[in-house]
C-alpha cells in the first residue's frame, strides 16, 4: 500500500517534470530574415525574366513551427516595389500590427525599409501560409508555414513521412504587376495567367517545358505519406487528382477534419487541404495534376493543366506517367461534394445564440465611366466588385489599424456604417438582376464588433455580372462552416440545415456560384479584420470589407501597442 502510493507519487512527479519541460522547450522563438528582391528565372518560352522573390527562392522559404512556438520574421525590402507579408490563416492573437494586409493594418514597407514581425502561432495545427499582400506581388512572394503538433502531442492519424509541401501557383509571362496595373488604368479584366505552377513549374504539357520545369515528388512503395496542398494562385480555383491513388483529407486551413476519401482536391485560393496518399500502386510514376474550377459563364480563365510527377518507380524515366482524370472547368456538382463532405474531426459546442446576425452580398459589379473618358470594361465600364453594395477603398495616408489605435486623429480614414444588411433586397441570383442593381458605392467602410460577441454572416453571391464561387477570407478568425446552398437564403428553411455539431473549421470559405454559405465565429481577436474575395482581381476591384473588433475588458483582451518599426505611409 505505502510502496504504491510512493510511486504513485514518484510518477506524478515524473509527469509534472515532463510536463513543465516540454513547454519549456515548445515555447521557442523562430528567427527568420525574408530579403524581397528581384530575381532572374527562366519558365515557358520566356528565356529570362525578374520576378520579385523572398530570399532568391520561388516559391519561397518554408517556414516551420511547432504549435505554441513564436516567430519572428524581419522583412528587408530590397525591391522596387512597396511590399508586406501576410501569415495567411494565423490568428495573430491581440498581434493585429503583425498580420500584414497593406493600408489596413500597416502602411506598406517601402523599397530600402525593413520591418518586423512577431506573432505567436497557438492552437492551430496543419497547413498555412505566407504571402505578400500588396499589389499582385503574392503571384510570386509566397511560401508554406507549417504547424506541427508541440512535443508530445500526436497527429490524429498515421503517416510514415512527409513529402514538401505543394504550393499550387499562377504564373504570367509578363511582370504581374504590370499586368494588374494595366487592367486597373482602363477599368478592363486584367490577362488570364499563361500557366498554373506546383512549386513554381508549370510541368510537362506546356510549350517550351523541359523536364526541370516539372516538379518531381520522391516518394517510397508502400509508404503512406502526408501531402500539404496550398491553393497560392491570383485568381484560379483548383481541382487536383494524383492518378492511380486515392486520397484521403484529414486537415484543411490548419484545422483537422474527419478522414474523406476522395479521387479529386477542390482549393479556392487561400484555402490547403492535409491529405494522406499510401502509394500501394506498381512501382512507376505518376501524375499529379491540376487545373481549373472556372464557375463563371463566360468570363475567360486560364485553362491550362499544371502536372507534377510522384516517383516510386526507380526506371529509367521513359515511359510517360499516368494521367488522372480531373472534373470539367464548370463541374459545381463534384465542387458541392467536395466541400460539403469535410467535417470537423470533433463535436464543438458551438454557441447557439447570436449576437449578430450579418447578411452580406458578395459580387462584381460595374462603375459607370466618368465623363469624357473611356473605359475598358463591358460597354465603356470599369469593372467593381462589392460586399452589401460597397466596393472597399483602402486609404494611402495611414494604416485603418493605426487610425482606429490613435482614435480620433485620423477621424475620417473609415466610418463604421457597413451595413448589416443589403441596402435594397432583391433575387440576389435571378437570371437577369435588374442592370440599375449593378453599380457599387466606394468606401471604407467597417463593421463595428463588441468582444466576444457570436457573429454569423450569410455570405450570399450575386448573379450581377456573373454569378462566380467566391473564396471569401477572413483575417485574424477561422470560422466554423454551418452550411451552403445554391439560390436565395431563406432563414425559414435554410436554419434547420446548419451543422451545428461538427462543422469545419476554415479561414476561407468558397461561396457556391449563385449560392451561399453561412458562417459563425466568436469574435475574441481585437483589431481591424479584412474579410475579403481571395481571388485578387476581386479584391482589386474592391470585393472587401472589414471588421473593427472593439477591446475586451479583461487583461488578454486588448490589442497590443503598435511595435516601434512600424512603417509609417
Ligand atoms: Cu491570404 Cu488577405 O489574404
Amino acid at each position: 500500500m505505502a510502496s504504491s502510493a510512493c510511486s504513485s507519487l514518484f510518477i506524478s512527479i515524473i509527469a509534472a517534470l515532463l510536463l513543465c519541460c516540454s513547454q519549456l522547450t515548445a515555447a521557442k522563438e523562430q528567427q527568420h530574415e525574408f530579403v524581397i528582391q528581384e530575381t532572374a528565372v527562366k519558365r515557358l518560352c520566356n528565356g529570362g525574366m525578374s520576378i520579385v522573390t523572398a530570399n532568391g527562392q520561388f516559391p519561397g522559404p518554408t517556414v516551420e513551427v511547432s504549435e505554441g512556438d513564436s516567430l519572428v520574421v524581419n522583412v528587408v525590402n530590397n525591391a522596387t516595389y512597396n511590399v508586406t507579408i501576410h501569415w495567411h490563416g494565423v490568428r495573430q492573437m491581440r498581434t493585429g500590427w503583425s498580420d500584414g494586409p497593406e493600408f489596413v493594418t500597416q502602411c506598406p514597407i517601402r523599397p530600402g525599409q525593413s520591418y518586423t514581425y512577431r506573432f505567436t502561432v497557438t492552437g492551430q495545427e496543419g497547413t498555412l501560409w505566407w504571402h505578400a499582400h500588396s499589389s499582385w506581388l503574392r503571384a510570386t512572394v509566397y511560401g508554406a508555414l507549417l504547424i506541427r503538433p508541440r512535443d508530445g502531442v500526436p497527429y490524429p492519424f498515421d503517416f510514415a513521412a512527409e513529402t514538401v509541401p505543394i504550393l499550387l501557383g499562377e504564373w504570367w509571362d509578363m511582370n504581374p504587376i504590370d499586368v494588374i496595373r494595366a487592367a486597373t488604368r482602363t477599368g478592363a479584366a486584367p490577362n488570364v495567367s499563361d500557366a498554373l505552377t506546383v512549386n513554381g513549374q508549370p510541368g510537362d504539357l506546356y510549350s517550351c517545358s523541359s523536364s526541370q520545369d516539372t516538379t518531381v515528388f520522391p516518394v517510397k512503395s508502400g509508404e503512406t505519406n502526408l501531402l500539404r496542398f496550398i491553393n497560392a494562385a491570383l485568381n484560379t480555383e483548383l481541382f487536383v487528382s494524383l492518378a492511380g491513388h486515392a486520397m484521403t483529407v484529414v486537415g484543411a486551413d490548419a484545422s483537422y477534419t474527419k478522414p474523406y476519401n476522395t479521387s479529386v482536391l477542390v482549393l479556392g485560393p487561400g484555402q490547403t487541404t492535409d491529405v494522406l496518399v499510401t502509394f500501394d500502386q506498381p512501382p512507376g510514376r505518376y501524375y499529379l495534376a491540376a487545373r481549373a474550377y472556372a464557375s463563371a459563364q463566360g468570363v475567360p480563365f486560364d485553362n491550362t493543366t499544371t502536372t507534377a510527377i510522384f516517383d516510386y518507380g526507380a526506371g529509367d524515366g521513359t515511359t510517360s506517367p499516368a494521367m488522372p482524370t480531373l472534373p470539367a472547368y464548370n463541374d459545381t456538382a463534384t465542387v458541392t461534394a467536395f466541400t460539403t463532405s469535410l467535417r470537423n474531426l470533433h463535436s464543438i459546442g458551438l454557441p447557439s445564440v447570436v449576437d449578430e446576425d450579418l447578411f452580406f452580398t458578395v459580387g462584381v459589379g460595374l462603375f459607370n465611366c466618368s465623363k469624357g473618358q473611356s473605359c475598358g470594361g463591358p460597354n465603356n465600364t470599369r469593372f467593381a466588385a462589392s460586399i452589401n453594395n460597397v466596393s472597399f477603398v483602402l486609404p494611402s495616408t495611414v494604416s485603418i489599424l493605426q487610425a482606429h489605435y490613435d482614435g480620433g486623429a485620423n477621424a475620417g480614414v473609415f466610418t463604421t456604417d457597413f451595413p448589416a444588411n443589403p441596402p435594397v433586397q432583391f433575387d440576389y441570383t435571378a437570371q437577369n438582376v435588374s442592370r440599375g442593381l449593378w453599380q457599387p458605392v466606394p468606401g471604407t467602410k467597417l463593421y463595428n464588433l463588441k468582444y466576444g460577441a457570436v457573429v454569423q454572416v450569410v455570405l450570399q453571391g450575386t448573379n450581377i455580372f456573373a454569378g462566380e464561387n467566391h473564396p471569401i477570407h477572413i483575417h485574424g478568425y477561422d470560422f466554423y462552416i454551418l452550411a451552403e446552398g445554391f439560390g436565395n437564403f431563406d432563414a425559414a428553411t435554410d436554419t434547420a440545415k446548419f451543422n451545428l455539431d461538427d462543422p469545419p473549421m476554415r479561414n476561407t470559405v468558397g461561396v457556391p456560384v449563385n449560392g451561399w454559405a453561412v458562417i459563425r465565429f466568436v469574435a475574441d481577436n481585437p483589431g481591424v479584420w479584412l474579410m475579403h474575395c481571395h481571388l485578387d482581381v476581386h479584391i482589386t476591384w474592391g470585393l472587401a470589407m472589414a471588421f473593427l473588433v472593439k477591446d475586451g475588458v479583461g487583461e488578454l483582451q486588448s490589442l497590443g501597442a503598435p511595435p516601434p518599426d512600424l512603417p509609417i505611409c
